[in-house]
This record gives structure tokens, C-alpha cells and sequence, in this order.
């Protein structure tokens, strides 16, 4: 099969009390599993068989919707797993904290701005690092979308679908973002993401 499920790259439990283990079961053995599935299948006879995920999401854009769903969320949700680690959150790489820094004036902001983004994207969605001809903003975008669609690259993922966080802060999506930015985020990840990106 052309796509395949990642591995989740820690234990279930390993992300408590910020999410839990019946969340992430949920979400990487159900939710994540089922757009592979069924990306894997609408691939077949979409022209687009071969291609690497990324040229798969772009070139099914506004073209093979349902396609452009499943592997962008199958996109999206990767990113996702690898922007967050057990004891996230502390230390910034130094590059990255510069580039943030100027950009923001201070980290509290940075982490402001991506609660905000993900607090207002309306229905589901996602917020973002992404950097754009050598600059970093938050994102946020609607259901499968991404910042690949406008030429941008991501280097933090944030998934705000309910599915994310029903199940341990109910309708609190603020809340979950809250623990997400103070204690969930791998910077040394998106730290790897902002350099390949400024390269
Ligand atoms: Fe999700």
C-alpha cells in the first residue's frame, strides 16, 4: 500500500495528564488509520498513484476532494504526531528562538497567537507554525487543509478537531491548547522543520 499508518512515537500513556491514553487510541488506531485506509484507496485510478504524500495533497486540491481529504489529513495528522513529545514544551533551539523572537518580541506571544488561532478556527481544523519565503506565522486552517496549499512549510502541527480533545476537556478547546503550547510541543522537531525550511 502507498501510504501507511506512522507508528505513534510514544507509549499511549506517555502524554497524560495532557491527553490520554483513550484519546490517543482513538485518535491514531481510529481516526488516523481510517484517512490511510481510505486515502490508499481512492488513489487507485486517481492519476496521482507513485507520488510522494505531499504532491498527492497539492495536485488533488480542488481536483479529487475526497482523495484530498484523506491524504491531507493523513499529512496533517503525521505532522501532528511528531510535533508533540512526553515533557514538552522548555527550550527552544537557538535558531528557531531567535527567528520566533523576532518575529514575536516575546515566546509568550508565539504561544498566544496559536491558542488564539486554534480557539477561533470555526468547525474543524488545525493551527500552525509555517514559514513562507524565510518568514514564520501562525496559521490556522479549515477541516483537511493545510499550509502546503499556499506554498508555505509547516513546522508545527496542531490538530483542533474535536475528535483531539473531546474525550479529556470535553468542549475546553482553549484548555487543550492551553496544556498543548505549555507542555505537549517537540521543539527540537519543529526546530529540524524551521532550518530544513530557511535552508
Ligand atoms: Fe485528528
Amino acid at each position: 500500500m502507498p501510504f501507511a499508518l506512522p507508528d505513534l512515537p510514544f507509549p499511549y500513556d506517555a502524554l497524560k495528564p495532557y491527553l490520554s491514553a483513550e484519546t490517543l487510541e482513538y485518535h491514531h488506531d481510529k481516526h488516523h488509520a481510517a484517512y490511510v485506509t481510505t486515502a490508499n484507496n481512492l488513489l487507485t485510478d486517481s492519476g496521482l498513484t507513485g507520488k510522494p504524500l505531499e504532491d498527492v495533497v497539492k495536485q488533488s486540491y480542488g481536483v479529487n476532494v475526497p482523495l484530498f481529504n484523506n491524504a491531507a489529513q493523513h499529512y496533517n495528522h503525521s505532522e501532528y504526531w511528531k510535533s508533540i513529545k512526553p515533557v514538552g514544551g522548555g527550550k527552544i533551539p537557538g535558531a528557531l528562538e531567535k527567528a520566533l523572537l523576532q518575529t514575536f518580541g516575546l515566546i509568550e506571544k508565539v504561544k498566544q497567537e496559536l491558542v488564539q488561532a486554534g480557539s477561533t478556527q470555526f468547525g474543524s481544523g488545525w493551527a500552525w507554525l509555517a514559514v513562507k519565503d524565510g518568514t514564520i506565522a501562525v496559521v490556522k486552517t479549515g477541516n483537511a487543509e493545510n499550509p502546503l496549499l499556499t506554498g508555505a512549510t509547516p513546522i508545527l502541527t496542531i490538530d483542533v478537531w474535536e475528535h483531539t480533545y473531546y474525550i479529556d476537556y470535553r468542549n475546553r478547546r482553549a484548555d487543550y491548547l492551553k496544556a498543548f503550547v505549555d507542555n505537549l510541543i517537540n521543539w527540537e522537531y519543529v526546530a529540524e522543520c524551521y532550518d530544513a525550511a530557511v535552508k
